[in-house]
């Protein structure tokens, strides 16, 4: 039988290619995103399914864990993968814009982390939670405001706590964290500031999407079943000083 994978902006640059990657691991996708022309265009392939969730409302995020429980029985990998980067600048963040990015990035995850891991319980093998982290967590030379730097920490360290708890469920929970990466999220810094981040990196390049989907494919994959509660962070050893 098929396993089920949910992926969270699924239509977003890094979400399409975690989609790609699952189908071609052989998984059945439900993919959760605001964006439903990209969610229609990702139906086209009839493995896939999308369910139009605006993820910063609990109420919702449930009702769609509902839906994918009465047509799948239960989930066997969640991908906390929607997130977004807004670029206020600290002391003048407005409350709203604040409040909107610990909603997406941090509390939509946990919504989602504790209506999956209900539908996990009892299900074969080695079920699988991969929260799509930020390197912008950990290096503080880059560009990332302390909002966003703060809601993928506050990510992290539910990585560590879900992992820890459902460790003898056997539910492996990690996070992974990419640094640059090229994807419509670009488009929130100017050419100038992108210019300068992408030139810091080793490789002197971005990294593309397919090899982040890559590690989640991996992380999902039995091969990934040893390693639960660590932040893998993904920069072309950029920070290794
Ligand atoms: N691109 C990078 O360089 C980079 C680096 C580190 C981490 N990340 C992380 O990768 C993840 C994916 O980002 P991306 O680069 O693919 O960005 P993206 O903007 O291409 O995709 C984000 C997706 O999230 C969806 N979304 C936004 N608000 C939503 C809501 N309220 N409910 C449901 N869906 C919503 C969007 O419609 C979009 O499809 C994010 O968590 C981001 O923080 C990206």
């Amino acid at each position: 039988m098929k396993k089920i994978a949910v992926v969270t902006g699924a239509a977003g640059g890094m979400g399409r290619a975690i989609v790609a990657q699952l189908l071609e691991d052989g998984m059945l996708v439900c993919g959760l995103d605001v964006d439903r022309a990209g969610l229609d265009d990702l139906a086209q392939d009839d493995r896939f399914t999308g369910i139009v969730t605006d993820l910063t409302d609990g109420a919702a995020t449930n009702a769609a864990f509902a839906r994918i429980e009465a047509a799948h029985g239960g989930v066997d990998a969640l991908v906390n993968n929607a997130g977004t980067c807004l670029m206020s600048e600290f002391p003048d963040i407005p409350e709203a814009e604040f409040e909107k990015q610990m909603a997406l990035n941090f509390s939509g995850a946990f919504h989602c982390c504790q209506a999956a891991v209900k539908q996990m319980m009892g299900r074969a093998g080695v079920r699988k939670i991969v929260n799509i982290s930020s390197n912008g967590a950990y290096n503080f030379d880059a560009f990332d405001p302390p909002h966003y730097r703060a809601s993928k920490a506050a990510l992290d360290t539910l990585t560590k706590d879900l992992a820890r708890r459902y460790a003898t469920d056997k539910i492996a929970v990690n996070s992974i964290a990419p640094a640059m990466t090229e994807t419509p999220l670009f488009g929130v810094v100017s050419k100038e500031v992108l210019d300068k981040a992408i030139a810091q990196m080793p490789h002197g390049r971005a990294m593309q999407p397919s090899e982040i989907a890559a590690w989640v494919g991996f992380l999902i994959s039995p091969a990934g079943d040893i390693s639960s509660g660590n932040v893998i962070i993904l920069n072309q050893g950029r920070d290794v000083r």
